[in-house]
């Protein structure tokens, strides 16, 4: 799987990024072209979030190389962070703001020109014009996500970077938001998706599985299932960390 280095949304080599002298993030390479949504797993505490901030210019790594979009992760993160939708683990919303209130308060943020329209533009997109005056408190947690995601989109990303954006969503939720991020792959956007839900990796159209730092299988999951020996993907990242574990725990 070779691109031209312009297809690549995602293109970075062997980041690393220590906390108080411990490696959280270990060398970590990963490429995703452009307009394909790439999931991101591992256990808890394997580095996943820290590497999305060092993707998106958040953080900056103290070893490695790369680029997103194009632009180089550490000389050009303003230019980075202006391109990229960030939903964090823990995204804040107004709960007694309405739906359209809480994405024109965010375009004022990021001081978009044509404000109405692009706010207009997301509720659209995600299906939420019909509830746009409902306060954001009232809204159920699959509600609550989608608004989460109108919000990233408001500027109108290339790449987006959803940090567990389905994290305690009901099942059906989950699937409807997912239906969601394969319209905006088709339409060209790039998604680095975290989650540890199987039928959401499922859904990718390749995988990042990561712990202790370290990338330790990447790729389509029936060949990560397949190079790993295992029944199914669950089973391959069991036994993926039981090595790791006897390896560099
Ligand atoms: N700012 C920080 N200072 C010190 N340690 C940190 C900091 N941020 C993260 N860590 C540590 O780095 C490691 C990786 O954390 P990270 O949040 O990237 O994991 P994760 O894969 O996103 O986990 P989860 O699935 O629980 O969200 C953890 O051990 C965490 O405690
Ligand atoms: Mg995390």
């Amino acid at each position: 799987m070779s691109a031209p280095a312009a297809d690549w949304a995602i293109d970075v080599h062997e980041l690393t990024k220590r906390f108080g002298g411990r490696v959280v993030v270990d060398r970590v390479s990963l490429r995703v072209a452009r307009g394909r949504i790439c999931g991101f797993l591992g256990p808890n505490g394997s580095g996943k979030t820290t590497t999305i901030r060092l993707l998106c210019g958040l953080l900056t790594p103290d070893a490695g190389r790369g680029t997103c979009l194009g632009l180089d992760i550490t000389a050009r993160a303003p230019e980075i962070k202006r391109q990229v939708g960030y939903m964090t683990q823990r995204f804040g919303l107004y709960e007694d703001l309405s739906i359209r209130q809480n994405l024109d308060f965010i375009a004022r943020l990021f001081e978009l020109p044509g404000r109405r329209a692009a706010v207009d533009h997301a509720l659209r997109r995600l299906g939420l014009v019909e509830r746009q005056q409902q306060l954001a408190g009232t809204l159920s947690g699959g509600w609550k996500q989608r608004l989460a995601l109108a919000a990233c989109l408001l500027h109108q990303p290339r790449l987006l970077l959803l940090d567990e954006p389905t994290a305690g969503v009901d099942p059906k939720a989950r699937r409807d938001f997912w239906d969601q991020l394969h319209q905006l792959a088709e339409d060209g956007m790039t998604v680095l998706v975290s989650t540890h839900y199987m039928d959401e990796a499922q859904r990718c159209h390749e995988l990042v599985y990561i712990a202790y730092g370290r990338v330790l299988a990447q790729g389509h999951a029936e060949r990560i299932v397949a190079e790993a020996g295992a029944r199914d993907l669950e089973d391959a990242f069991v036994r993926l960390v039981g090595r790791a574990q006897d390896n560099f725990a």
